[in-house]
C-alpha cells in the first residue's frame, strides 16, 4: 500500500533540559539516518529549541504536544502555531486524550486547532480514542468515528495529506494494557472507512493512522504488522532511547 510508517515520541510533561538534550542526542545518533520510517520527537514546549539543535540536519522531525489556534494575542500561558514554526516544529499533536480529559478540550476546539495548524503548514497528529466504559458498552466505533468526523470539519482534501490520525484507546495509555494487534486493526480499519466516506478511497488510503497506548519495544512489531496500522504514537517508552529505537526499528520494512 506504500504508506511509510510514522513513529512519534510524545514526551508529555517529562524530562529536564539536560535529559531532553541527552535523549535527543542519542536518538539523533541512532536514528538520524533511518530512511524507511518517519520519526518525530515531541518534547515539552520549553525544550523545543534545545531538542531542535540536537536533531537539526537529521531525519528526525520536531513536534509540539499542543498549541493555541490563534496566531498571537492575550492568551496567557498559550503557545501559537506561529511560535511553533519559529521553533522549527513541523508537527503538532492535537486533541490528545489528556488534553480532552484534563483541560476540557472538546471536538470543536480540536477542530479549530487542526484548521489553524494546517493553515500554518504544521502537520497535525490528531488523536481519537475511547474510554474503558465506552469500549465495554460497545461504543468504540461510534465514539472514534464521531471524534474523527468532527476533527476534520472544514479540512479540504488537499490538506488531508498533511494529517496523521492517532488512535489512542484511553484504557491503554500509560497502563501497560496494550490493545491487541487485532483490536487496533479493527478500529484502524473503521477509521479508514470513515475517511473513505468523507474523502473517497484514493485519499483515505494514503492517510496514516498511528496506534498509541503502551507501545513498547517488545510489542511494537505485532501492532505495526497490521495492514491499517501505519505507525505509533509512543508515550512512556519514548523516554528511553533503547525502547524508542527498538520501536522505530520494528517499523522498518522487511
Ligand atoms: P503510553 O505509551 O505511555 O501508554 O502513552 C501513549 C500516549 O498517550 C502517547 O500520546
Amino acid at each position: 500500500m506504500g504508506r511509510r510508517k510514522f513513529i512519534a515520541g510524545n514526551w508529555k510533561m517529562n524530562t529536564s533540559r539536560e535529559s531532553a538534550v541527552q535523549l535527543a542526542r542519542q536518538l539523533a545518533a541512532h536514528l538520524g539516518r533511518v530512511e524507511d520510517v518517519d520519526i518525530a520527537l515531541c518534547p515539552p514546549a520549553c525544550y523545543l529549541l534545545a531538542v531542535h539543535e540536537e536533531i537539526a540536519g537529521t531525519r528526525l522531525a520536531l513536534g509540539a504536544q499542543n498549541m493555541h489556534h490563534e496566531k498571537s494575542g492575550a492568551f496567557t500561558g498559550e503557545v501559537s502555531p506561529v511560535m511553533l514554526c519559529d521553533c522549527h516544529c513541523t508537527h503538532v499533536i492535537i486533541g490528545h486524550s489528556e488534553r480532552r480529559q484534563f483541560f476540557g478540550e472538546d471536538d470543536e476546539l480540536v477542530n479549530r486547532k487542526i484548521i489553524a495548524a494546517l493553515s500554518h503548514n504544521l502537520n497535525p497528529i490528531v488523536c481519537v480514542g475511547e474510554s474503558l466504559d465506552q469500549r465495554e458498552s460497545g461504543k468504540t466505533m461510534e465514539v472514534v468515528g464521531t471524534q474523527l468526523r468532527h476533527a476534520l470539519v472544514g479540512v479540504r482534501p488537499e490538506q488531508l495529506r498533511d494529517v496523521t490520525i492517532a488512535y489512542e484507546p484511553i484504557w491503554a495509555i500509560g497502563t501497560g494494557r496494550v490493545a491487541s494487534p487485532e483490536q487496533a486493526e479493527q478500529v484502524h480499519a473503521h477509521l479508514r472507512s470513515v475517511l473513505t466516506s468523507m474523502y473517497g478511497a484514493d485519499l483515505s488510503m494514503v492517510i496514516r493512522i498511528q496506534y498509541g497506548g503502551s507501545v513498547k519495544g517488545d510489542n511494537a512489531a505485532g501492532i505495526l504488522a497490521q495492514p491499517n496500522v501505519d505507525g505509533a504514537l509512543v508515550g512512556g517508552a519514548s523516554l528511553k532511547a533503547e525502547e524508542f529505537i527498538a520501536i522505530v526499528l520494528a517499523g522498518v520494512p522487511a
